[in-house]
């Protein structure tokens, strides 16, 4: 059996993932890769910190040129999340004729074109199926399954942590720090746990999928994006009422060459599988020419199921099955598409306003939608209290300027004390 020695950055949730894998699959991993893999060094920033996997101290280090000057490591796994030290590092490894695995969305989603580059000019392979959703092989399946496709649509639910919580709030009626404090234990959030709350993870992750299905290099900050700190308790009750669950939706959708992409909080119907995908478990569906409607489900995040996904990337290497060329499409793609504005964009909305307990108000707010080209489709009208009272729409598929402008003259109205949520409905169609 031929040997095969790697280092692995970070030893956190995903690190310790890995070397679990490693371990506990050993006889199945040397099998289908052909090799026995050794885990020569492990990269740690505090070298003093007291960790539940004890390895030997020989393995352990702190310092980065231990491995890239090391010339028998042959493939790197980057786990220590954040851009930075995990960018230099992934480029000097690569310079070092060294492999690379990753799972770091934010480092792919912005240099994603300079180290594929390095990749390419060095002669080394660079995967990062783990990167996007956790456990589920969408970059594989992107890359190598729908290939034959266009692909039309993706709409994904790709943040483990903002799912586990508004699950939670949902379905156990638990607040949003609560559950936010069970996901940062459970080892699903980032470090900074703002880029799964606010929407950036799963922008990052958007990015990485549309860039390789659209064949387009996408910017991320040309994707809007609405995280779910505001998502009330009372949001979520009026949903149900509506028959709709609220989840944190990624979009991407291809229409005479313009690109819609957007992440914010939407209304799913609640008879639609999306709106059963629980906990820290994704789903992507995707939508190409010629398979039609194809959807996933799996673990978005957490040690074990990413781990998952990295060591698949590692096996793929041994095998060496796939050129550096075949990992690099979104690099090549000169073709630039239009990305369409937020104002272009249309759908189904969910508005609740805070309104003054008089008579009249119902007509007033329904005028000015209705000089907006909007129509209403329900209306909820909950506990009135002594003087004021929550009153929530479902509209007709609109425009999102018609919206804009209809709220900036509810606004003003007589009696509106607050417009407190806008939130999108997805229709999949
Ligand atoms: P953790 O915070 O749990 O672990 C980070 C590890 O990296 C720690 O061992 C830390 O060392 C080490 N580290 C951090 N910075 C440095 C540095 N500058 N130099 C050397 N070592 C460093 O992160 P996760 O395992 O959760 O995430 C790792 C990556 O995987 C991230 O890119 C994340 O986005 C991605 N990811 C995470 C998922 C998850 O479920 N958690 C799922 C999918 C992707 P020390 O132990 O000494 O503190
Ligand atoms: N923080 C991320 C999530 C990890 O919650 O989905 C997986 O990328």
């Amino acid at each position: 059996m031929k040997k095969v020695k790697i280092a692995i950055l970070g030893f956190g949730n995903v690190g310790t993932g890995v070397w679990k894998i490693l371990l506990e699959n050993k006889k199945e991993i040397m099998k289908r890769s052909n090799y026995e893999i050794e885990v020569a060094k492990i990269l740690i920033k505090d070298i003093n910190k007291k960790r539940d996997i004890i390895v030997s101290k020989e393995i352990l280090t702190d310092n980065i040129d231990d491995i890239i000057n090391d010339e028998s490591i042959k493939i790197v796994v980057e786990l220590i999340g954040g851009c930075d030290d995990a960018k230099e590092y992934m480029i000097r490894v690569m310079k070092a004729k060294k492999h690379i695995v990753t799972a770091n969305k934010l480092v792919i989603a912005n240099w994603s074109d300079e180290l594929f580059k390095i990749a390419e000019k060095e002669k080394v392979l660079f995967y990062y199926e783990a990167s996007v959703a956790g456990g589920i092989p969408i970059i594989r399946e992107i890359n190598e399954s729908l290939t034959a496709n266009r692909i039309q649509q993706i709409i994904g639910i790709i943040n483990g942590t903002t799912n586990y919580i508004l699950s939670k709030m949902t379905n156990d009626g638990i607040s949003f720090d609560e559950a936010l404090k069970e996901a940062q234990e459970k080892g699903y959030a980032e470090a900074d746990p703002t880029s799964d709350v606010d929407g950036y993870d799963a922008v990052y992750k958007l990015a990485i999928m549309a860039s390789l299905s659209f064949g387009t290099k996408i910017n991320h900050d040309a994707i809007y994006r609405e995280g779910i700190r505001n998502i009330s308790s009372l949001d979520i009750k009026y949903a149900k009422k509506f028959g709709y669950t609220i989840k944190l939706l990624a979009i991407a959708k291809e229409e005479s060459n313009k690109l819609e992409l957007r992440v914010h909080p939407t209304l799913v119907p609640t008879i639609h599988p999306m709106a059963n995908v629980n906990d820290v478990f994704n789903s992507i569906m995707i939508k190409g020419n010629a398979v039609g409607e194809l959807m996933l489900y799996g673990r978005g995040a957490g040690d074990l199921p990413t781990g998952s996904a990295v060591v698949g990337d590692i096996i793929s290497i041994l095998r060496n099955n796939v050129k550096p060329s075949d990992v690099s499409d979104a690099s090549e793609q000169s073709n630039l598409k239009e990305i369409k504005k937020s104002e272009e964009n249309e759908s189904k909305f969910y508005i609740r306003l805070n309104i003054n307990n008089k008579v009249g108000v119902l007509r007033d707010v329904a005028k000015v939608f209705a000089e907006n080209n909007i129509s209403i489709i329900s209306v909820t009208e909950d506990v009135r209290h002594d003087d004021y009272a929550p009153l929530a729409f479902i509209t007709h598929k609109s425009s999102e300027k018609n919206i804009k402008n209809s709220l900036e003259k509810i606004k003003w109205l007589e009696n509106i004390n607050k417009i407190e949520s806008i939130i999108r409905i997805e229709s999949f169609n």
